[in-house]
């Protein structure tokens, strides 16, 4: 059972240049709460409990002050910085203490998850003992990412970054589930050409061996990554539509805690006291009013 998991919530932000300036893409909104409570949702939903964030060198602070520890959320926070964005391979060499002798999921910072039967999904996928574990997800543009062509027992037979011609409309998506060789393995990567160890060449080493598998986001799920303005927007919409229509919230981080019984009424009310008078704390008042 994977019971650690790491967010990687630094990266240079380009595309959302000038909001990211001054603050990190994590922290600026979706819709209602920053971007940093989607994929931490996510590995909460999953049962995790001991969670590591890699931010930029220097951002730490910031984040501190939104998510000071996991205390009112029943799980345990780690934060370590990456002093620049090698690529995504390098959270484990990052994350090399913290994973110890254990299997880790890993999600990025910027990827937005949301459909039914997701947390059953994830709850499958953490049971991961050898190999790796892609989540897949079909597109209309499958040369803007990394795809992956799957064969019997979804195990993933081609992988092909941003491929010209049609090869799969399947995304690689940014939720990976890893042995512990994982560590050893991106301790080993090279930089590619534009001077970043790529994830790509990771789950290469477990095609190879026959030991990567994939599992697939069906059209009843949603897979958003905001990595531009017009994603973040076309994001926020996604969720203010959802949330105004059933009165639930995606991503609220202490119901998740609460209905996983990690935490009780005592750590909501102290929430509410640290988000302050605001709508976010008005939905957490209502939790514990049942
Ligand atoms: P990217 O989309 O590759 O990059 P970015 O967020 O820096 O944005 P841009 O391309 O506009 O410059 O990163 C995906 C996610 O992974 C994002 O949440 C940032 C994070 N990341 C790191 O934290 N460290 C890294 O070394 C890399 C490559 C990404």
């Amino acid at each position: 059972m994977i019971k650690k998991g790491i967010i990687l919530a630094g990266g240079k932000g380009t595309r959302m240049s000038p909001l990211t300036k001054a603050v990190n893409k994590q922290l600026l909104p979706i819709y209602d709460k920053p971007l940093i409570f989607y994929p931490l949702s996510i590995l909460m939903l999953a049962g995790i409990r001991d969670i590591l964030i890699i931010v930029n060198k220097g951002q730490l602070n910031q984040y501190k002050k939104l998510i000071p520890n996991g205390n009112n959320l029943g799980i345990k926070i780690t934060y370590l910085e990456q002093d620049k964005p090698r690529g995504l391979p390098d959270a484990f060499v990052i994350g090399e203490k913290f994973i110890g002798k254990d299997n880790v999921a890993m999600i990025l910072g910027d990827n937005f998850f949301y459909g039914q039967y997701l947390t059953t999904k994830l709850k499958e996928n953490i049971k991961l003992k050898k190999g790796a574990r892609v989540v897949l997800h079909k597109v209309q543009k499958p040369e803007s990412f990394g795809v992956a062509k799957i064969g019997k027992n979804n195990k993933i037979i081609s992988i092909k970054e941003k491929p010209k011609k049609y090869f799969s409309d399947l995304a690689i998506t940014g939720l990976y589930f890893f042995d512990n060789n994982v560590v050893k393995l991106s301790k080993k990567l090279k930089p590619s050409g534009r001077g970043e160890v790529e994830i790509v060449d990771l789950l290469n080493f477990y095609k190879s061996k026959k030991l990567l598998t994939a599992d697939i986001i069906g059209r009843g799920g949603a897979w958003l990554d905001t990595g531009s303005i017009e994603d973040f927007y076309k994001t926020s919409a996604f969720v203010s539509a959802i949330e105004n229509r059933q009165g639930f919230k995606i991503a609220c981080l202490e119901e998740i805690a609460l209905n996983n019984n990690w935490i009780k009424k005592k750590e909501i009310v102290n929430a509410i006291k640290f988000y302050g008078n605001c709508d976010y704390s008005n939905y957490l008042k209502n939790l514990i009013k049942r």
